[in-house]
């Protein structure tokens, strides 16, 4: 049985308007209509993973019978370059390779090192489980840095929440591996009574390692995973957790716009992040777009609905015709989910495992 929801291709009819009117900022830069730049592109290169969180991949909705992409129908390597290099074109800096599982897409060094020479920051998110054997060549093809999901460290705890036994020692073992690829970020997305207990457990671990480890609030993506609000920990509550034994303070942002907020252990030992999507959201600043495994761009990871950009791709558009899509679908973005949580109803969202984080 088909599990996942068809999900609506908008026509090309639809983009007309915004395609024939020239609503840039003062400054001629690209913007939306909530006047938010294109500064990040995050591309899924499968909809597939080894592992089968509870929050993201349950197995129930993500067995057999799943109907995951047909390999046939996914986007090459070529024309994943070449939709990177004209988002470049139109002002993206930042280029994140996710999944699914990103490492399970074969000849995937291949595709940095196409990426690489492109100029924008590349890098990946992974559930670490491939990256022992994997990261030297991913470094040695360009990659710059990689963020590693673990939910756990406590090892029963972690085969719990991917839900495939996988042991926690081969994710480290990964993560010693991708030192190199820094500064690394270790990502934990929090779930009240499921894996809290592993918030000081983890803080200790990496704190003097040099990587940054973050705790991400659990989120109502997709329409897989029975997301309830009372299972979401406000990173403030995870702060608070954490300042008690390890003493904390806030410090700057990167960047204008940076998903995660950074905090600092007192005592020098590092730095640590909170992503808090659901309680303090932060769309209006939020400067992502998301290009699907078979080439449809999304411009929130909220969506229900997706611009096919493979279409044209495939029957040559040039590269000024395709700018010019991609130039109109940003214009034609309003999208702002995490704000309107709540008072908004959308149905079929897409999945997290289709999409990447
Ligand atoms: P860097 O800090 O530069 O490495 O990038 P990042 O914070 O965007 O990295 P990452 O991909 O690790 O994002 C962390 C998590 O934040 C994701 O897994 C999502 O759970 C969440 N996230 C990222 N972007 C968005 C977004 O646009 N909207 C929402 N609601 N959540 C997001
Ligand atoms: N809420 C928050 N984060 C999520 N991720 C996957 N599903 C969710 C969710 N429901 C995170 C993963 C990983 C990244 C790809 O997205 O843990 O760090
Ligand atoms: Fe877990 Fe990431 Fe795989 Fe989803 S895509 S099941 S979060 S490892
Ligand atoms: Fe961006 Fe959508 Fe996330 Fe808001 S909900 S930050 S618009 S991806």
């Amino acid at each position: 049985m088909n599990t996942r929801p068809p999900i609506p291709i908008v026509p090309l009819e639809a983009l007309l308007p915004a395609l024939e009117t020239h609503s840039e900022n003062g400054n001629g830069l690209l913007a939306d209509r909530r006047m938010r730049p294109l500064h990040d592109l995050r591309i899924s290169v499968t909809d597939r993973c080894n592992f089968r969180c509870t929050y993201c991949m349950p197995k129930d909705k993500f067995g057999r019978e799943h109907a995951f992409l047909p390999r046939s129908g996914l986007l090459s390597f070529e024309e994943i370059t070449r939709i990177a290099r004209l988002f470049i074109g139109q002002g993206v800096k930042k280029i994140r390779l996710t999944g699914g599982e990103p490492l399970l897409r074969k000849g995937i060094e291949d595709l940095i090192a196409m990426l690489a020479p492109l100029g924008a920051e590349l890098t990946l998110t992974t559930n670490g489980a491939l990256l022992a054997q994997k990261a030297k060549a991913l470094a040695a093809a360009g990659l710059k840095r990689v963020t590693v999901s673990l939910d756990g460290i406590e090892d029963a705890v972690f085969r719990r929440m991917n839900d495939v036994d996988f042991p926690v020692e081969r994710v480290l073992a990964g993560i010693d591996a991708a030192a190199g690829l820094a500064p690394l970020k270790v990502n934990c997305v929090v779930r009240r009574g499921i894996n809290a207990a592993q918030i000081i457990p983890l803080a200790r671990r990496f704190r003097g390692s040099g990587h940054i480890l973050r705790f991400i609030e659990f989120m109502d993506v997709g329409c897989s995973n029975g997301w309830r609000m009372d299972e979401v920990i406000p990173s403030r509550e995870v702060l608070a957790m954490i300042a008690e034994h390890f003493p904390l303070e806030p410090i700057d942002p990167n960047y204008t716009g940076e998903v995660a907020e950074r905090w600092r252990y007192r005592d020098g030992a590092g730095e640590i992040g909170v992503i808090s999507s659901v309680t303090q959201a932060f769309c209006h600043e939020c400067t992502r777009a998301r290009l699907s495994p078979e080439g449809r761009l999304f411009t929130c990871l909220f969506a229900n609905r997706g611009y096919d950009l493979c279409t044209p791709l495939r029957q040559n558009a040039d590269d000024a015709a395709l700018a010019e899509l991609i130039r109109g679908i940003w214009r034609l973005r309003e999208d702002r989910y995490s704000e309107l949580r709540g008072a908004a109803t959308v149905r079929d969202k897409i999945e997290m495992s289709y999409i990447g984080g």
